[in-house]
């Protein structure tokens, strides 16, 4: 790595958003809040990947209907499904759990010594009944679009946080 990648690098802000399967939710989340680093000219300052707890869809493209919901918000999701690993809490600033029970999942396969924040995603919302993202994983695409929407919130409101105050 030269100096100027070394420089960017050390300056970017790496966030991991996490589900059970990455294939509904944490894909969702990581097209989204590219998307908003994109039109607020901020893809030098952050970078963002997603991930699962669980093993059931390794290698596989996100939910159809995952898709379907985003790209109607002009918004392509590329991704293909892994499992967390250990260096992900080395390389990651950030570890945004969709849901309370991955947060303890996340909390548990956390090594000793790292410097990764988890946090709930719902933490950034504005007013939410509970902590969870929906799992939309059996339901319809009205339940995706209502986890969308909660996204578009949450995420909006972490790079205000974080990157942007004014936007
Ligand atoms: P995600 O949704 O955690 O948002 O990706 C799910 C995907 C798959 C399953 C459950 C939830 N599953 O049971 O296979």
């Amino acid at each position: 790595m030269n100096s100027s990648a070394r420089f960017f690098t050390h300056q970017i802000m790496r966030v991991l958003f996490v589900c059970l399967g990455n294939i509904c939710r944490s894909p969702m989340a990581e097209g989204i809040f590219n998307h908003i680093l994109k039109q607020n000219d901020l893809m030098l300052k952050a970078y963002c990947d997603s991930a699962g707890v669980a093993k059931y869809h390794i290698g596989n493209e996100p939910d159809e209907r995952a898709i379907k919901t985003c790209k109607k918000h002009g918004i392509v999701l590329n991704h293909k499904a892994r499992v967390i690993t250990t260096s992900d809490y080395h390389t990651f600033d950030w570890i945004v759990a969709m849901d309370r029970s991955v947060f303890h999942e996340i909390k548990r396969k956390a090594p000793d010594e790292h410097q990764a924040k988890m946090v709930l995603m719902r933490e950034y919302d504005d007013k939410p009944e509970n902590y969870d993202v929906p799992d939309p994983y059996y339901g319809t695409m009205r339940n995706f679009e209502m986890v969308y929407d909660i996204l578009m919130v949450c995420c909006t409101n972490f790079v205000k946080q974080y990157l942007q105050p004014q936007l």
